[in-house]
């Protein structure tokens, strides 16, 4: 087929013409910007239109309007052959740091809103193309435009704000200076506006000037205006694209080839193609089709062309509804209302409305509407045109309709309404933004004028079968009677009846998608009264008036302290200086690992992984994949010069499967090619076959039933438990579950093995936390010292834990690929891949029995922590050992048990995850503390403070620590948050509202800051200065987001005394600092900092004669003259951490350098029909000490609590009952997104707080702020508390985390809940497993 000559494509990108005479259509734009024009500033993060990362704008010339559109889209997912004609924009287009950044770039790395990075210039790219279209937004604008742009790193908040200073309105805050100010009223201190420090000061940013931006290519006018427009076709290794340009020759094409998809979006093909391995040899692409994309407006309706994007179909509604009569309109704004809610603004921006309806998905969430309003499609075959209705004939089956292979629907009419007839559109969701629905419906009632008689309705349904469905039972009971109470109940029974799921349907959430139709035609039924007490036909009183929750993002306050005042205008530390690569990443200049270019004869490497979960290998057949075009080699564990397995703390983890594999997604073998395309095939054709092995262990409940552990299991024991519980008032046990969590690192595993030729040289490029062990791995892989091996790092697009021990086993893997073929080979995980392999956070089970008095006094508690570890122990028994080191938190309890073990199962190994345990052992605390306090009624929060250490406290592990700051961030975060007042607010919110609940809760939190494992507490450093006197910083850690390197800057600069513009870090290598340790523990900055200050000094020492001598002198004169003098310009500096340890057979030790306190108050509003629910308010107080960098430590306070928020109640692990992970990518794995941010988020930095342990009195910050995100799970747990009661509940309950949609509605007990029979476990294969 590419043999063939077909058409050149024609694109413009970034001002340049592109032509490209062989262009293959299966290539997407993100590769072919990245790999063939080496523009690699737009990112890959999922390759499926979920993440962001690639975000580009397109523009194109529209001849029927003679106007020139702009639009956001996902790289990803546009077909090259699609662009024709078009001209796209990439963050390289828009500004770069040689000649002029851009405003939108200025503004996001300038207001703090880049960290690692990897989703910058996704982010800007969002932005740019609303201002193309929208110079001054609204903040509607924007949640909306960076509503599809996932950030693990920043908690959006930054983001937000620096995207804020192009609206005209909300620019407050003045941080309570001005009369006017936002936060007038919020713990108002006596600073005026101008003694307040700021984190950014917008009167420095560039302003925005449109005619400054690239304008459209003149020739892509003409070209679109040509008279004679020919078909174009392309011709690939494997596929032919085909764009004719009149619908009749289309409809000719399709009934030629009724097997080839039209494609329009892509949104539905391109994601079958890349996720399913779809393959077409033929696409037809109408888009050049003008009857596709004409609308036309009459007296009954109005018709969209079938091409036209959901974008386009939402603004020409928007448009529409204010021209006409409010109750014509009904339908138009159901439409848009789930437009608002449907895929991302990029997504769209070119899915087509067409495509929507066709696809015919079971949960679109246009197709119910589309239904329920009576539209209908205009459909073109050879036979000639018709119209054929949308309702329940139409939707045959999953991905199925009525429509014959060869049909092209041209357009879609939607009705106006009639006066007496409603339309809604409800829907619920994982995620209340870009998500796909739980549950979606459209509904629809019509009325006998003046009356409250049914005259017709529909009630549309998605998610509740295998298409769209009508409850079409219900609506015949409903139909010609009044719409009242008793039609009501019995639609409820019939609805309950007629949308019946059986207990193993696809999906899962079986009762809550059964309660959720009955409750969305509960909601259905509010509006409707009210509609009709409006229009005067019912005089009811309305039981409740439900509005949305709310939902605009407003400005917030970063609190932290001025710098003393004698501290030199030069020396940074302590001030909030910019994360040094902000602007390389805002640019897209940034290099992460898979930027390095492709060097010559590179091989692109991809992994086979088990599809058994426990099984022996019998047979390993590589076949057919040796046959295909590029591949090159297979490599197996027969290939491995050195060590074939990794030793991990007493355990082997073989490197490639030989015999047997524990796991789904475990390594066997791996497909070496010239391509990524290639080697892809080429691991799809190799064949493995299986025995498996009887009884796979999935989760914890099974590994206690088979004692199947990592030894050690550690238990911890203080007073005497047993005897204190039979003087207890009261006691109680209770247990939660906490489900895994993703570490979901925007940049996916990335290495680069190059091998030196000679000597046994290796280089390795790589995104790791611990390069030292990358080096060991490979050294002991190949079988060679390590003094061969070196290591580079330059940044890494997000870690979190997540690479280090698996990044290490990949790396050996890809270093005998290097070895064997003596070329380099890279190896970059899909996300999918990596979802699958990785693993993550350890899922935990915690049960607890406690015993206390009935002044809320808690005296003694026996903890059970059982961490589902997977197949490999890695890092779990250290994983539990912390869990028990912080069984107190904040609470002086005398008697305690702890008892802790790592599961070992047939899942993928879980790892280190921010926390390393402590989210997970603290939740059952806090939990337990929770349970204590509805057991006996008064608020949590005081049973809480009646608990906690008081004075000079000894720890369970006897090691003394002062509790004082700890009570001072309480009582702040109290006053700050004015939680009294609105802990009474809520009670009487909770009062006067019967589906919304609000719920308040403050939650501490004291983490043990350095390792206990005393090895790991040291660092090196090394620093030159050159002649010219600019220095080069290299230490131990690795830069990856948290600004490490921007820290080290700034030590070096106070202990150089000179700016940090003279200041440099290029990489982290082990070839200048050896044995580093990783970049974890929240101990980088307090490590790596010692080693580059002292390394500092020494330099500092060594210039002093100089200095003395000519103290007028200048630096680079002051260099010159050492050099002169042949002095070393170079030294390396050296921390030497406490010796800290933990004895466990004696239970004693002082496993921790010091403590980082903090505390956290936030408030949630709960909608308890759907689960749905808004963080309102989040007020953090951390006690960090001395801040060294305000701005970094606020972004890691803010990005670790949004990833707590997104663990405890958002982020979601499906296993298959046969250990295969469902949740492989955006789609189905929700991290939160700008919707999920704290309508109000405040950050104060604890005043008057030093720390002896660290430099410059510091505190470690990274990891302490993620348990803190728990405070909107108690929030929640507070409201549903409320709801319970309403339905005559009461005292403790369980609730699991992630406290899901779905889990907090079947926890709130509403009557619909109570509808819904339930299937009893045991008697039914459940569609995932809870592991
Ligand atoms: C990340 C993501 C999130 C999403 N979220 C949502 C969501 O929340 N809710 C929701 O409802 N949808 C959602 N979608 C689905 C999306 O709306 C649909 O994929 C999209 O509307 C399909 O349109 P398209 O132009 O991209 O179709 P394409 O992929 O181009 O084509 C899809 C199919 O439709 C057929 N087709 C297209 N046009 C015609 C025509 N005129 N005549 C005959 N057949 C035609 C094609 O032959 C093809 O089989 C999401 C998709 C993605 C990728
Ligand atoms: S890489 Fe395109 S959206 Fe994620
Ligand atoms: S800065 Fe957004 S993902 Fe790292």
């Amino acid at each position: 087929m590419s043999g063939q000559e077909g058409d050149s494509l024609c694109v413009f990108i970034n001002g340049k013409k592109v032509t490209e005479s062989h262009v293959d259509p299966e290539t997407m734009l993100l590769p072919f910007l990245r790999e063939k024009l080496r523009l690699t500033g737009t990112k890959s993060g999922c390759g499926g239109g979920g993440c962001g990362a690639c975000t580009v704008m397109v523009s194109r010339y529209q001849p029927a309007t003679k106007t020139i559109v702009h639009y956001s889209a996902n790289a990803c997912l546009l077909p090259v052959c699609q662009l024709y004609g078009a001209a796209i924009t990439t963050v390289e287009g828009i500004g770069s740091s040689k000649t002029r950044i851009h405003p939108v770039q200025e503004r996001i790395a300038k207001a703090h809103g880049s960290q690692c990075g990897f989703c910058t210039p996704g982010m800007v790219m969002s932005m740019y193309a609303l201002l193309r279209n929208k110079p001054k937004p609204t903040m509607d604008d924007i949640t909306q435009a960076l509503g599809g742009n996932l950030c693990r790193c920043t908690g959006y908040r930054p983001i937000v704000d620096g995207c804020r200073t192009f609206c005209q309105e909300g620019n407050c805050c003045q941080a309570n200076g001005g009369a006017d100010c936002c936060l007038n009223g919020e713990g108002n201190t006596n600073e005026s506006e101008h003694e307040k420090p700021q984190l950014f000061h917008q009167e420095k940013f560039l302003p925005l000037d449109p005619t400054q931006e690239l304008i459209f290519p003149p020739e892509l006018i003409l070209m679109a205006e040509a008279a004679n427009p020919q078909t174009l076709t392309f011709y690939g290794e494997r596929m032919i694209w085909m764009s004719p340009t009149s619908l009749e020759e289309l409809v000719q094409l399709r009934a030629k080839n009724p097997k080839a998809p039209l494609v329009i979006g892509n949104t539905n093909i391109g994601p079958d193609i890349k996720f399913k391995g779809i393959l077409h040899p033929l696409i037809i692409s109408p888009m050049r089709v003008k009857e596709l994309f004409e609308v036309s407006e009459g007296a009954d309706g109005v018709w969209v062309g079938a091409g036209s994007s959901l974008s386009e179909l939402q603004s020409l509604l928007e448009k529409m509804v204010p021209q006409n009569p409010e109750e014509k309109t009904e339908l138009f704004r159901a439409l848009i209302q789930q437009l608002r809610n449907l895929g991302s603004l990029q997504i769209r921006n070119v899915a087509s409305l067409g495509g929507n309806i066709v696809s015919a998905y079971p949960n679109s969430d246009l197709n119910p509407v589309l239904a329920a309003g009576n539209c209908k499609v205009k459909v073109i075959s050879p036979g000639g045109s018709r119209e054929v209705p949308l309702n329940q004939d139409f939707f045959i089956g999953f991905g199925k309709t009525i429509l014959k292979p060869e049909d092209v629907v041209v357009s879609v009419f939607i009705p106006f309404t009639r006066k007496g007839e409603y339309v809604r559109a409800l829907r619920q969701a994982p995620r209340k933004e870009v998500s796909f629905a739980t549950v979606t419906t459209g509904m629809r009632v019509r009325f006998s004028k003046g009356s409250r008689v049914v005259q017709e309705v529909s009630l549309y349904f998605g998610g509740m079968g295998p298409t769209t469905v009508n409850a079409t039972k219900t609506c015949k009971a409903i139909t010609g009677r009044p719409w009242d109470e008793e039609t009501l109940n019995q639609a409820y029974d019939a609805l309950l009846e007629e949308l019946d799921l059986p207990p193993s349907t696809p999906g899962g959430k079986v009762e809550f998608r059964r309660s959720l139709t009955l409750s969305l035609l509960f909601k259905f039924n509010l509006e409707v009264l009210q509609k009709l007490k409006e229009a005067n036909v019912i005089k009811d009183e309305i039981p409740e008036k439900l509005q949305p929750l709310p939902k605009e993002i407003q400005p917030s306050l970063q609190d932290f302290q001025h710098v003393p005042k004698d501290q030199g205008s030069q020396d940074p530390v302590g001030r909030p200086m910019m994360h040094r690569s902000a602007i390389s990443q805002a640019t897209g200049e940034a290099v992460y690992c898979d930027d390095i270019p492709k060097t010559d004869g590179e091989l692109f490497m991809v992994l086979v992984t088990s599809s058994r979960a426990h099984a022996k290998i019998i047979s390993l057949d590589m076949s057919e994949a040796l046959k295909l075009p590029g591949v090159v080699d297979v490599i197996t564990a027969n290939d491995v010069p050195g060590k074939k397995a990794r030793p991990t703390f007493g355990y082997d983890q073989e490197l490639l499967a030989e015999n047997q594999v524990f796991c789904v997604g475990q390594t066997v073998c791996a497909v070496l090619a010239d391509t990524k395309t290639h080697a892809k095939r080429g691991a799809a054709a190799v064949k493995i076959t299986y025995e498996d092995l009887p009884d796979p262990i999935f989760t914890i409940e099974d590994a206690i039933e088979k004692s199947s552990y990592y030894e050690p299991r550690r238990m911890f024991a203080r007073g005497d438990v047993t005897e204190a519980f039979q003087t207890c008032d009261q006691v109680y046990e209770g247990q939660i579950r906490l489900g895994g969590q993703e570490h979901f690192y925007m940049e996916p595993q990335s290495m680069l093995v190059v091998p030196v030729g000679e000597e046994k040289e290796f280089k390795v490029y790589i995104s790791t936390q611990w390069p030292t062990l990358i080096q060991e791995a490979v050294a002991e892989t190949l079988d060679i010292q390590s003094n061969r091996v070196t290591c580079h790092v330059k940044r890494l697009g997000g870690a979190f834990g997540g690479k280090v021990i698996v990044t290490s086993v990949l790396a050996s893997i890809t270093s005998v690929a290097a070895w064997k073929t003596n070329r380099a080979v890279r190896c970059v995980l899909e996300r999918g891949e990596d979802m699958l392999i990785t693993g993550g956070r350890h899922p935990v089970l915690g049960k607890y029995k406690v015993g206390f008095m009935n002044d809320g006094r808690i005296m003694a508690v026996d903890y059970y922590y059982y961490a589902n570890a997977g197949c490999f122990v890695d890092e779990s028994v250290l994983i539990s050992e912390k869990i028990l080191l912080h069984l107190d938190n904040v609470y002086n309890i005398p008697n305690m048990r702890g008892h802790s073990a790592a599961c070992r199962t047939n899942l993928p190994s879980n790892t280190a995850f921010r926390g390393f345990g402590v989210p997970q052992g603290l939740l059952v605390v806090e939990n337990m503390v929770n349970d204590v306090a509805m057991a006996l009624g008064p608020p949590a929060d005081q049973v809480r403070k009646v608990n906690m250490y008081k004075g000079p406290s000894a720890l369970t592990y006897k090691f003394e620590f002062s509790p004082e700051n700890l009570h001072r961030c309480w009582e702040l975060c109290k006053l700050k948050s004015d939680y009294s007042a609105r802990r009474q607010a809520v009670d009487q919110f909770n009062q006067q509202n019967r589906w919304r609940k609000k719920g308040v809760a403050l939650i501490p939190i004291k983490y043990g800051i350095a390792f206990a494992e005393s090895f790991l507490n040291q660092a090196g450093a090394l620093v030159h200065i050159y002649k010219d006197g600019s220095v080069l910083v290299t230490h131990g850690g690795t830069e990856m987001g948290q600004g490490i390197h921007t820290k080290m800057q700034q030590v070096a600069s106070r202990e150089l005394h000179i700016p940090t513009s003279k200041i440099f870090l290029s990489e982290t290598s082990t070839g200048t600092v050896p044995n580093t340790c990783p970049s974890a523990a929240s101990f980088g900055t307090d490590a790596n900092g010692m080693a580059v200050k002292e390394a500092c000094e020494i330099l500092y020492r060594r210039l002093e004669p100089i200095r003395l001598k000519d103290p007028k002198g200048s630096w680079e004169s002051w260099i010159k003259e050492a050099h002169m003098q042949k002095i070393s310009l170079s030294a390396t500096g050296f921390f030497r951490g406490e010796d800290l340890y933990y004895d466990w057979e004696k239970m004693e030790g002082h496993p921790y350098a010091y403590f980082t306190f903090g505390v956290c108050c936030s408030e949630v509003e709960l909608d308890c029909l759907t689960g749905d629910y808004r963080t309102l308010r989040t007020d953090i107080v951390m006690d960090i000490g001395r801040s060294i960098n305000p701005s970094l430590d606020i972004g890691q306070i803010e990005g670790a609590f949004m990833q707590g928020l997104g663990l405890y109640t958002l982020e979601e692990l499906k296993y298959s009952p046969t250990g295969i992970l469902y949740s492989r990518g955006p789609s189905q794995y929700k991290i939160p997104a700008v919707c999920d941010v704290p309508l109000k988020f405040n950050v104060y930095l604890l005043p008057d707080s030093c720390n002896p342990h660290a430099i410059y009195s510091s505190k470690g910050i990274g990891e302490p702020t993620l348990f803190l995100g728990s405070s909107v799970f108690f929030a929640i747990k507070d409201a549903v508390t409320a709801a319970r009661s309403d339905s005559g509940l009461s005292g403790p309950f369980f609730l699991d985390t992630p406290a899901t949609p779905e889990r907090v509605c079947l926890a709130c007990a509403s009557p619909f809940i109570k509808k819904v029979p339930t299937s009893k476990p045991g008697s039914f294969k459940p569609w995932a497993l809870d592991i």
